[in-house]
């Protein structure tokens, strides 16, 4: 949980003195950076030597850095995978070197045994829960959504879209009329945000935004105030992180609703990591995280100057 953050440094047993690669996607949002530094917090707590290195987005520099991390001889490797297809012959490698791999936050579409276990949230339904409370919201008023998608290929771009639409499938009153990647940033939010606002009759004819990330949301929000409409009020906003900045726009009635993504990926994979290299012992192959949705009625305000606290 996101507490685990606030926790004072403290020391946790059976990586001691031990070397694990991370292969970070790098810091496209809020909410990375924040997995990030709560990633360096948890390798100090527990004693371990971490490599870390920034991917800017980009595939191949994740599979260059698990080959020279192969090569170093780590004793695991961490790997937040940019997109979802493309890592079997890598991953082959570490196994071949019997290294450890632990996915941080998002799957891959490759055979079980290339990874010790997946440490992430359950993607659908955080899409669903999105997509049930924008259906309790609008209730039986028509609704034209537009989606602005993370990065493409990535396993959260697939599986949130999923999710929602299949909390509003049976609900012809909702629909969505656009549909397009931002790549999880805050610049393209509002990019791709200002040419739906144009397509769309200035934004008078949308009734919500879902934004896979709180940091497109934030994006999309500063262009709809330029546009002269009032966000969270002419256009719901719903989206996924929990990120302070997303709180202070619900608390401002500029956003109306996200789900919670814990940045503490790290703490359970040490865990898992831990008594598997000491003891042998196999972890679940998926270490789902909670997916909590918050609204206005949950003190924005505090929630944001907490997670400001806890090093967001
Ligand atoms: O994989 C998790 C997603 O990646 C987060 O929701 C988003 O902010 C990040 O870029």
């Amino acid at each position: 949980t996101v507490a685990l953050l606030g926790s004072a440094a403290m020391a946790q047993e059976g990586l001691e003195g031990m070397t694990i690669g991370f292969s970070q996607i790098g810091s496209e949002s809020g909410w990375r950076a924040a997995e990030t530094s709560v990633t360096r917090q948890q390798a100090e707590e527990w004693g371990v030597n971490l490599q870390f290195s920034d991917a800017q987005q980009r595939q191949e520099n994740q599979i260059r850095a698990i080959r020279s991390f192969v090569a170093q001889g780590v004793d695991a490797i961490l790997l937040a995978p940019v997109v979802a297809t493309g890592w079997e012959e890598v991953l082959s490698e570490a196994k071949d070197a019997d290294i450890p791999v632990v996915l941080l936050d998002r799957g891959i579409e490759a055979p079980e045994d290339l990874y010790l276990t997946s440490v992430a949230s359950d993607q659908v339904l955080e899409g669903r829960v999105a997509g049930d409370w924008l259906v309790e919201t609008v209730g039986d008023e028509e609704c034209r959504v537009v989606e602005l998608q993370g990065t493409v290929g990535s396993s959260p771009a697939i599986n949130r879209k999923q999710g929602f639409e299949e909390a509003i499938a049976d609900h012809d009153n909702i629909e969505i009329v656009r549909s397009q990647t931002g790549d999880f940033t805050r610049a393209l939010g509002k990019q791709v945000m200002e040419g739906f606002l144009r397509a769309e009759n200035g934004g008078a004819d949308i009734c919500a935004l879902y934004a896979h990330n709180d940091d497109m949301a934030v994006g999309a929000i500063q262009a709809i105030k330029e546009a002269g409409l009032n966000p969270g009020e002419d256009i719901l906003v719903v989206s996924i992180d929990a990120v302070p900045d997303i709180f202070t726009a619900i608390a401002a009635g500029e956003a109306n609703a996200t789900v919670e993504l814990t940045p503490n990926m790290a703490g359970p994979a040490f865990e898992a990591l831990a008594a598997y290299l000491n003891d042998g012992v196999e972890p679940e192959k998926f270490i789902i995280t909670e997916s909590k949705l918050y609204t206005a009625e949950d003190d924005p305000e505090g929630e944001a100057e907490r997670r400001r606290d806890l090093g967001y």
